[in-house]
């Protein structure tokens, strides 16, 4: 249970969430306090915009009962809602189960899928500003990475990439993003996850072409791994993960067009590709890990 007074999260019992890798920073001149950890471990998004926050709010309210249910074990558990007041945010955040809470060096992406990231309802200048962002990736992959971050399994420090890193991106040196992100180049790497993140985006993909009023804009596939775990034997199910988050442009009931989400799924299915390419690169180019016998 947590500990909140009338559904108001007090400020002394949050703090910003280092594990954030993309979205909405903290920016104090925009009212912005970025995502924040509450000390019970849930994730803390600020409602920041009205429409956007209606839309997340009844998709995370809707799950259960909706035909796409099967998703919800790729999704964070949704604990309501709730007011903070802290320093120049004063308003409504949701509260999320925390995905990466569990994962001791957290090595973690965030893959927007789609080629269209704008949703129907957007207006002309939103449009064009999301036509310039990724244009490469998107264009090439159906897909981009507004960031990541990795702990380098050599030197146990942690890296962020941002925003800019991924924009400078085409469908050659993405490649290398997810090198970096593996830890392809040292000798304790995360190649045993290549398969899990694989066979769970087939899930999804396939739960998701069975729906005709589901549709994700600029929601994004979360890759997780545990760089403390590389070079163990433990199974990677218990140190890696693949979570759908971010459903601030997530349409699932008659609003909609109907039809089956190929902006998504084509996005998903080259972000598979990609993956299966570099798990049979890594197969043939780097040593694998020597694993000890029981
Ligand atoms: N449930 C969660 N558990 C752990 N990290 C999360 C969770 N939801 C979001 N994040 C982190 O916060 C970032 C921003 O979240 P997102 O929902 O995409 O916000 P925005 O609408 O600002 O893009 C993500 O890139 C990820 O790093
Ligand atoms: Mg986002």
């Amino acid at each position: 249970m947590m500990a909140s007074t009338n559904n108001v999260i007090l400020a002394e019992d949050i703090r910003p969430f280092t594990s954030q890798v993309a979205g909405h920073a903290c920016q104090t001149d925009k009212h912005s306090p970025g995502m924040l950890k509450h000390k019970d471990g849930f994730v803390l998004k600020p409602l920041l915009k009205q429409t956007q926050a209606k839309t997340e709010l009844e998709f995370y309210k809707g799950l259960a009962s909706s035909p796409h249910v099967d998703l919800t074990p790729f999704i964070a558990q949704f604990h309501g809602t709730a007011k903070i007041n802290i320093g120049s945010y004063s308003g409504e955040v949701i509260i999320l189960e925390d995905v990466t809470g569990k994962l001791e060096k957290p090595c973690i992406m965030d893959i927007k899928i789609g080629r269209q990231t704008w949703d129907p309802f957007a207006s002309a200048s939103k449009i064009e500003a999301e036509e310039k962002k990724y244009t490469e990736c998107k264009r090439e992959l159906g897909f981009c990475i507004p960031g990541f971050q990795v702990y380098d399994s050599e030197s146990c420090k942690v890296v962020k990439y941002d925003k800019s890193y991924g924009k400078s991106l085409n469908k050659s040196t993405v490649l290398e993003a997810f090198s970096i992100f593996l830890n392809l180049h040292n000798q304790k790497h995360a190649a045993k996850a290549i398969e899990l993140y694989i066979s769970k985006l087939e899930e999804i993909s396939n739960i998701i072409s069975k729906q005709k009023q589901l549709h994700l804009y600029s929601s994004s596939i979360l890759l997780s791994y545990d760089c403390e775990k590389l070079g163990t034997n433990v199974e990677a199910c218990e140190w890696a993960n693949v979570h759908l988050i971010d459903f601030a442009h997530t349409f699932t009931g008659k609003s909609h067009k109907e039809g089956v989400d190929e902006n998504y799924l084509h996005g998903l299915r080259n972000l598979m590709h990609l993956l299966s390419q570099l798990s049979a690169k890594n197969k043939k180019g780097i040593p694998q890990v020597k694993t000890t016998l029981p």
